[in-house]
């Protein structure tokens, strides 16, 4: 057997950043993703409950996988041809699963490839981006998604989906609706030589201007200083899992109907409340209704909320998975019962319902 190792009782606590304790009955370390189709072979991968890991920066341990974990890591980047061979001025990369999602960014950069710069330092792994289409600074990963390659459970099938059959929405696809049905094992990506920079999100043409960036021409701003201030800002609000545990943004933005939100606006002039992308409903910001309700900074032993951003919530030291599940469900319910808003766990939680 070559290609994948595993590891019986395995500790996860490093394994998610959060850095809560948890752990796996079988723990399967895939270096080979050729491997999959034996691996697949055996009853208790291919029928029972099954967690696939990445870099563990968008879940929630409240209790121990019930059954195997699977770990992927294979490594490899490289330019791919273009099928349809058309010089329409995007190049393809292909990425494994395994690799780690801010290097492959720098790799693209590096390059003088545009597309992933506003996505610059989200945690995790290239085979977790398409499963809540990661999101940041104006940019969303479905829109640089060219197919993406999973192995599929039910059939033992290595398959290649287009970015429309992952029906991807705001942190949400296909994967995320169906956790069970496919094993992500790489993803093609479709960049830019030439792309007018993405800067219309709040303060980043600001930061660029206090890098010293002249951004009344955008043209031309290069991908890399973008990367730069979106890291810049990223490092100010967001506390760093190396420091103190946590998941990013706990909660995702509500979507709300339109007339919902613009009752809750006359209300309160200071919520901030976006485009959907549907004229029907809106966006809103889940991190000032928490702040609104007085959240931000709070501690309980050591399950609390970033001081930095309201949406966070962090892991002082020891807090639990199931303390932190606590905590995000009495911040739910204030919310709910000051605003009549109901929000949504981003993170997946494993060993809980929400
Ligand atoms: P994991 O946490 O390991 O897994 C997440 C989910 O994906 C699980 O359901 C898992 O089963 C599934 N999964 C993982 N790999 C595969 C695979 N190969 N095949 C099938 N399923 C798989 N997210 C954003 O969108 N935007 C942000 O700006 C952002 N900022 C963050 C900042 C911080 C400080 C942190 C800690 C997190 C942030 N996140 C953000 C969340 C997180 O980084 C992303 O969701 C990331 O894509 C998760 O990657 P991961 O490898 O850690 O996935
Ligand atoms: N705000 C507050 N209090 C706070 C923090 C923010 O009131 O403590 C308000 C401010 O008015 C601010 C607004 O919320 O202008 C939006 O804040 P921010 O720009 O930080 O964005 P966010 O909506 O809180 C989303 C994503 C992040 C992503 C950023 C930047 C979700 C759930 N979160 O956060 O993604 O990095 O935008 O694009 O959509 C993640 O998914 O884990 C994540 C970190």
């Amino acid at each position: 057997m070559t290609g994948y190792r595993i590891i019986e009782g395995a500790k996860l606590d490093a394994r998610n950043t959060f850095g809560v304790a948890a752990r796996a009955p079988m723990l399967v370390e895939v270096a080979d993703t050729g491997a999959l189709g034996e691996l697949f072979g055996y009853a208790m991968l291919r029928d029972g409950p099954l967690l696939v890991l990445g870099g563990g920066s968008n879940l929630l341990f409240a209790g121990d996988p019930e059954g195997a974990v699977l770990a992927l890591g294979s490594q490899k980047i490289a330019l791919h041809d273009d099928a349809d061979g058309a010089d329409d001025g995007v190049t393809l990369v292909r990425a494994d699963a395994g690799v780690e999602w801010h290097a492959l960014v720098l790799w693209t950069l590096g390059r003088g490839l545009a597309g992933l710069e506003n996505l610059a330092l989200i945690p995790g792994t290239v085979g977790a981006a398409p499963i809540q289409n990661i999101g940041a600074y104006g940019v969303e990963v479905r829109e640089c998604v060219h197919a993406v390659e999973v192995f599929e459970r039910a059939t033992s099938r290595v398959r290649r989906l287009t970015a429309a059959e992952c029906a991807f929405a705001y942190r949400d696809s296909r994967f995320k609706r169906d956790p069970d049905a496919f094993v992500v094992t790489a993803v093609e990506f479709a960049l830019r030589r030439n792309a007018t920079p993405r800067l219309d999100y709040a303060g980043l043409a600001d930061e660029l201007q206090a890098m010293g960036i002249d951004v009344r021409a955008p043209a031309g701003v290069r991908p890399s200083q973008v990367a730069e201030a979106v890291c810049r800002i990223r490092r100010r609000k967001l506390p760093d899992p190396a420091l103190v545990g946590n998941a990013g943004s706990f909660f995702k933005n509500p979507i709300v109907p339109a007339a919902m939100a613009d009752a809750l606006k006359s209300d309160h002039p200071a919520l901030p409340v976006f485009g959907s992308g549907d004229p029907a409903s809106r966006k809103l910001s889940a991190a000032w209704l928490i702040d609104a309700c007085g959240w931000k900074g709070f501690r309980e032993g050591d399950a609390g909320v970033a001081a930095s951003h309201a949406l966070v919530l962090v892991n002082h030291g020891a807090a639990t998975g199931a303390q932190l599940l606590a905590l995000a469900r009495r911040i739910a319910s204030s919310v709910q019962e000051r605003f009549g808003v109901a929000l949504e766990p981003e993170p997946r939680i494993i060993g809980a319902r929400w």
